[in-house]
């Protein structure tokens, strides 16, 4: 399918319009940006290792009964996807405490919770994607509460599947963060991306860090890093 004109320009991504007006191309980007735009770098490979990485993540949802927005890899950084009405919400499954969840409560990271948590966020930089709760969701006209339940429901899947998956490639998924879009016939559907970027990978035996707090703290090796969660998680796949 041909890829038509740009339609938007994020932070880490390229929407461009097709010949269908129910699919999209989504190219990544080598930009990596942390703590709202304020850091920014570019790390050779990086849109190549996060669409290879989005792309088995989202398939393998897709392939056990989750539906996402993800169609097919194209090429080696963009991603065939259908069209949806994004939802302005960040939804966070948290099942190890670590981040600003620690930061906020005072709570030392690597506590694991008895529970699983979900935080809803509302998607908005200048604000500081804030915390936002069941009822601003209803209130600020995003979601019903309906909607919000089989958002709950859909996400708790989602974490069983990752833990699984992730746990198979030697890595804790320790917490992650993904969006929902309404469909054209309203139903909702996963969107946007799950890569390191978006989830906190912690490996198993060393405890070491895979995923975008190498960039964020600095630790170094994120190229390598983000490499070797594409090399395992394509051995645990195959
Ligand atoms: P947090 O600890 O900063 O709240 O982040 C929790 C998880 O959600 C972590 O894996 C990073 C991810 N996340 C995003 O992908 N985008 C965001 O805007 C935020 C706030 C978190
Ligand atoms: N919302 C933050 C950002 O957009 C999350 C992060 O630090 O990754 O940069």
């Amino acid at each position: 399918m041909r890829e038509l004109e740009l339609q938007y320009e994020g932070k880490s991504k390229l929407i461009y319009a097709t010949e269908s007006s129910e699919r999209v191309v989504i190219r990544f980007k080598d930009d990596a940006t942390a703590f709202y735009n304020i850091k920014r770098a570019k790390i050779e490979n990086k849109g190549k290792m996060c669409c290879d990485i989005s792309s088995m993540i989202l398939g393998y949802l897709n392939a056990n009964g989750v539906s996402t927005h993800f169609v097919e890899q194209i090429d080696q950084t963009g991603q065939l996807c259908r069209v949806v009405e994004h939802m302005p919400l960040e939804v966070i499954l948290r099942n190890v405490i670590a981040g600003s969840m620690a930061k906020r409560l005072g709570i030392e990271e690597g506590i694991v919770p008895e529970n699983t948590i979900f935080d809803l966020c509302l998607r908005d930089d200048k604000l500081g994607d804030p915390l936002v709760n069941d009822h601003h969701v209803v209130a600020l006209g995003l979601a019903t509460y309906e909607e919000i339940a089989m958002i709950y429901d859909i996400s708790a899947r989602v974490n069983n599947l990752l833990v699984e998956l992730f746990d198979k490639a030697g890595i804790t998924l320790v917490d992650f963060k993904i969006e929902f879009g309404r469909a054209a016939d309203g139903t909702l559907i996963l969107a946007d991306e799950l890569t390191p970027d978006t989830c906190r990978l912690w490996d198993k035996s060393t405890g070491e860090r895979m995923d975008k707090d190498r960039f964020r703290r600095d630790l170094g090796r994120v190229r390598e890093t983000y490499q070797e969660v594409a090399t395992r998680l394509s051995n645990v796949l195959k």
